[in-house]
């Protein structure tokens, strides 16, 4: 057996976390917790997998949801497509697979939104099938054992880390379950070789890691950084009308997909609120309603991956009804938290007090 695995399992069964999908083996609850977890921090992860098994305990239940359902329940975890590709998957494996979980990799590989981490994590964790599972934890963690100086986010990179990934796995085939495997070292990458202040006093297997022995452990893994930020300036117009608000459905493919929204100006540089009164949009609603600004909002930031969003809701209260050729339909404030929305307008219907929450 590899020294790292011998060093690593005694560890690992003292200090792994206690964590609701652990010691489960039934593949849809591991592809659910697994989906979560893909861009998602175990700390926040954990209530919304409670949640999301609770409503949908198995592919039957999922795949027969109400996508607003799904999404409500989804709100605020972000990359919303997880939720929408589970949905497609799930009806898949009841139409596909008479609703029972594929349990070989190349077809759990096939479903809707898995890619090779969650098809080896799955194929791992609930069938003991030898793939290893590569994420950032896991690259870290080769990238510092091995010392691999490949950056670990290009194709060279991936494929040493994926190399000393596999060989690790195949050293002790025989003695461990791939899938305990597999979680003891995403479990070591999470809690002691974190990206900031690694805990190489306490790491298992500090006594052969390339880098602590080479004290390198600061410049490892290395990564390129070539992602390309782009800015995003939301104006929304919050139009009240007899305490019921317009919304509409984001249908384009993109971020936000499925949830709901205020009527959106989009603009190319952040506008002052004279500006933000005089948009084409804004003045055609005045005109048509006989409407008036009640307030605009501050700036809320909103960071994702590739974006900087910043927004401003403008508060507009009409006397009259307003038409529109576009989507909109009108809901009553009570009914608001009925729908899914983007955190960002969330924290704005808490702060204004239109949901109750925060002021
Ligand atoms: N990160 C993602 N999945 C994990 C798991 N099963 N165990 C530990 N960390 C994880």
């Amino acid at each position: 057996m590899h020294k790292f695995n011998e060093l690593l399992y005694p560890w690992y069964q003292l200090n792994q976390r206690e964590l609701p999908w652990r010691g489960v083996s039934d593949p849809y609850l591991i592809w659910v917790s697994e989906t979560i977890l893909q861009q998602t921090r175990v700390s926040q992860g954990l209530d919304y997998y409670g949640r999301f098994v609770k409503r949908f305990p198995d592919v039957n239940s999922l795949a027969g949801a109400h996508e607003d359902e799904l999404m409500k329940i989804w709100e605020g975890l972000g990359y919303y497509s997880r939720a929408r590709n589970m949905h497609e998957a799930a009806q898949n494996i009841v139409k596909v697979h008479n609703g029972i979980f594929p349990n070989q990799y190349d077809e759990i590989l096939k479903l809707k939104g898995v890619g090779e981490y969650t098809a080896a994590a799955v194929a791992s964790i609930a069938f003991g099938l030898p793939y290893a599972v590569v994420d950032g934890n896991v690259s870290r963690v080769m990238a510092r054992y091995f010392g691999i100086s490949e950056a670990v986010n290009t194709t060279t990179g991936q494929k040493l880390v994926r190399e000393a990934a596999n060989e690790l796995l195949k050293s002790s085939l025989k003695s461990i379950h791939t899938g305990i495997h597999n979680q003891a070292v995403m479990e070591l990458g999470a809690l002691v070789c974190t990206p900031k202040n690694p805990g190489c006093g306490i790491c298992p297997v500090a006594e052969s890691c390339h880098a602590n022995l080479k004290k390198i452990v600061a410049l490892l893994p290395l990564k390129n950084r070539n992602l390309k930020r782009s800015v995003k300036y939301f104006n929304f117009l919050v139009i009240e009308h007899e305490g019921a608000y317009f919304i509409e459905k984001r249908t384009s493919p993109g971020i936000w997909k499925n949830l709901y929204q205020f009527p959106l100006v989009e603009t190319p540089s952040e506008l002052k609120d004279d500006e933000i009164i005089n948009l084409p949009e804004v003045k055609q609603i005045i005109v048509w309603s006989g409407s008036s600004i009640v307030n605009i909002s501050q700036v809320y930031k909103r960071v994702l991956t590739h974006r900087d969003i910043y927004a401003r809701f403008i508060y507009m209260r009409t006397s009259g009804v307003m038409f529109t050729d576009k989507n909109f339909f009108k809901v009553n404030k009570e009914e608001i938290s009925n729908f899914a929305f983007p955190v960002l307008i969330t924290n704005y219907l808490r702060k204004s007090g239109i949901l109750p929450g925060i002021r």
